[in-house]
This record gives C-alpha cells, structure tokens and sequence, in this order.
C-alpha cells in the first residue's frame, strides 16, 4: 500500500523498504550476465564487468544507494540529455525544434544512414549526430569557453564540480573517425554551427566527464524536479526546458530499443556506453546506475533490468 501510495503522491516509502527494494533490483539484475563491455573506445575496454552500483534521489533530495554507487566512469551519451538543455535554455524551444529536432530515428546512436534519408537534419539530440549538432550551439567566443560552459553546466546538474578523464577522452579522440564524418556531413548540409573538427573535440570532452551513479541521479533528480537541484536548492534550467528534454530522452534515449524500454518501464530514460543509465521518474525523482555490459544497442544490461524492477515495486510507470 506504501508503493501504491507513492505511486500517487510522489513520497518513497520509509528508507529501510526502499534499501531492500534496491537489494532485490540488484539480485534480479545478477540473474543477467549476457552483454558485453564497449570496446570501440579502447579505454572503456578496461572496465571491470561486475561492478555495479544505483542510486536514487528523491526530488526532496533524499538519497538512497547501493553497491558501488561512488565508482566513477565516463558520461559519455547521458551528457547529450544536459547539454540539449543547456542549449535549449539558451537558444529557446522554438528553435532547438528546428535545428536539432526531437523525432526518434529508430537507429543506432551513431548511424551516417539517418541523416542521409532526412536531408541532412540531426533528427534528435540523443543521438550523435543530433548531439554533435547541439554541441556546435553553445555559446562562447573559443573552445575553451564553450568546454568551460558545458563542464560548468554539467557540474551544476550534479551539484559539484566535474572532472574529465583524460585517458577516455585522449582515447576516443584518437579513433572518433566516425563522428568526424558525421560533423563533416552536418557541416556540409548547413546543421552545423561553427567548425567541425572543434566541434567533435567538444563534444568528445563532454563524453568524457566523470560520474558515479549517485551524481547521475541527482543530475536526473533535477529535470524530476523542473529544472531545480534538489540537493543544492539552485535552479539550472527552466521547467520547461526540463520537460523538453525529459521529453526527448523518452523517444530516443535508448536509441533503436527506445520502444522497447518505453513499454517496459515507462519512463525517460537516457544510456551511455560506458555503462552509465539514468531513469527519470517527472516530479518524483530519478535512479542513476553502473553495470558496464552493455546490449547490442550500447544499452547497460543490468541497469535496464533495475530500473525495470524499480519501475514496477515502486509504481513508477508513467502509464
Ligand atoms: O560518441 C560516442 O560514440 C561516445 N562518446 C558516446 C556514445 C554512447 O554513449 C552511446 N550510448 N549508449
């Protein structure tokens, strides 16, 4: 009845009920040991596959977390979500409409062929071509201020300060040949604001950026809670920006399992190759996790089991 209850209110039932509530999503999600660790970027290569930690914070701020919840490992695509906001906050929703687009493309995350059946056009921030393309909208006079914006904006999401890892991010910009072509074809069919090459070199620091699944949390905690960290008080982007880029996580988020996941856990959700997986629960708070074997689509195995799990015992279901 407590579930049911939050299920209607929004409160989470007492801390000891919810810990053993993430035990059980923790046992159900070992019952899984198909997927494999992403190896394109030859530095994820190194991850241990068992680790694994959640974290989920309420949009009052209480946290609760299990495991390794405090393992740091690379944003990677999760960081399309807060940057598409970022950017939306200073661009306007009119224009993000426009020139970036929010319709799923039902494709992997680093498809070339989605852009060319579209004319060019990103089609949706979740995925690179359309994240590339929203990379190239933040404001700043140089690169630097541009990673100066995104580290800061990310940093505030989270409620402190991030860092890069340098091997990721020396690593992937060593074999990112293929987001170069898809910024080089942005570029030419006129989706591109400013250079290319600097613009990838961005977008791969964001990638980059170091978390744990308890910051995932509180930074999905925040679009939960309109645009407002609930553990620092701060406002980081407008409520309806917030909405929007809940919004775009739910239809692509997951990329060509997108459907799949909608139907089985009913909420925005966002995955990155790392490991990396955030769920967002719109005006209840959101469940942040680390499992790096990952599904054909890049999508973390044991995470989607989780959130799954957590879904369906705490009556989170958007539908
Ligand atoms: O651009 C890339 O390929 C990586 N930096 C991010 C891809 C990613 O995380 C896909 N997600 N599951």
């Amino acid at each position: 009845s407590d579930i049911r209850q939050y299920a209607a209110t929004g409160r989470l039932p007492a801390a000891s009920e919810v810990d053993g509530i993430l035990e059980r999503a923790r046992e159900r999600a070992f019952r899984h040991h198909e997927g494999k660790v992403a190896d394109y970027i030859p530095a994820l290569a190194n991850a241990d596959p068992e680790v694994f930690g959640i974290a989920i914070t309420e949009r009052n701020g209480r946290v609760h977390q299990l495991g390794s919840y405090d393992h740091a490992f690379s944003i990677q695509s999760i960081s399309k979500v807060f940057v598409y906001a970022l950017v939306c906050e200073v661009i306007g929703h009119e224009a993000a409409l426009k020139t970036i687009g929010v319709n799923a493309t039902g494709l992997p995350f680093n498809s070339v062929m989605a852009l060319e059946l579209n004319g060019g056009h990103p089609l949706n921030p979740m995925v690179n071509a359309g994240a590339i393309a929203t990379t190239s909208c933040v404001p700043g006079n140089s690169a630097a201020e541009r990673w100066e914006f995104i580290q800061s904006g990310l940093s505030a999401f989270a409620g402190r300060p991030l860092a890069m890892d340098e091997d990721v991010y020396r690593s992937e910009a060593l074999t990112n040949q293929r987001n170069q072509g898809i910024a080089r074809l942005l570029n030419a069919y006129g989706y591109l604001k400013g250079d290319s090459d600097e613009t990838v070199d961005v977008y791969t620091r964001q990638c980059s950026l170091l978390v744990d699944a308890h910051d995932l949390s509180v930074m999905g905690a925040t679009l939960a809670d309109g645009g407002v960290n609930p553990v620092t008080g701060k406002r980081i982007v407008g409520e309806q920006v917030a909405r929007d880029a809940l919004a775009v996580m739910a239809t692509a988020g997951l990329y060509e399992r997108s459907g799949e996941w909608l139907v089985q856990i009913g909420l925005p959700g966002k995955s990155g190759v790392a490991g990396g997986l955030l769920t967002v629960a719109p005006g209840k708070g959101a469940v942040g996790s680390y499992a790096p074997r990952l599904d054909e689509a890049g999508n973390s195995v044991r995470g989607q089991v989780a959130a799954a799990y957590l879904s369906r015992a705490l009556g989170l279901n958007l539908f």
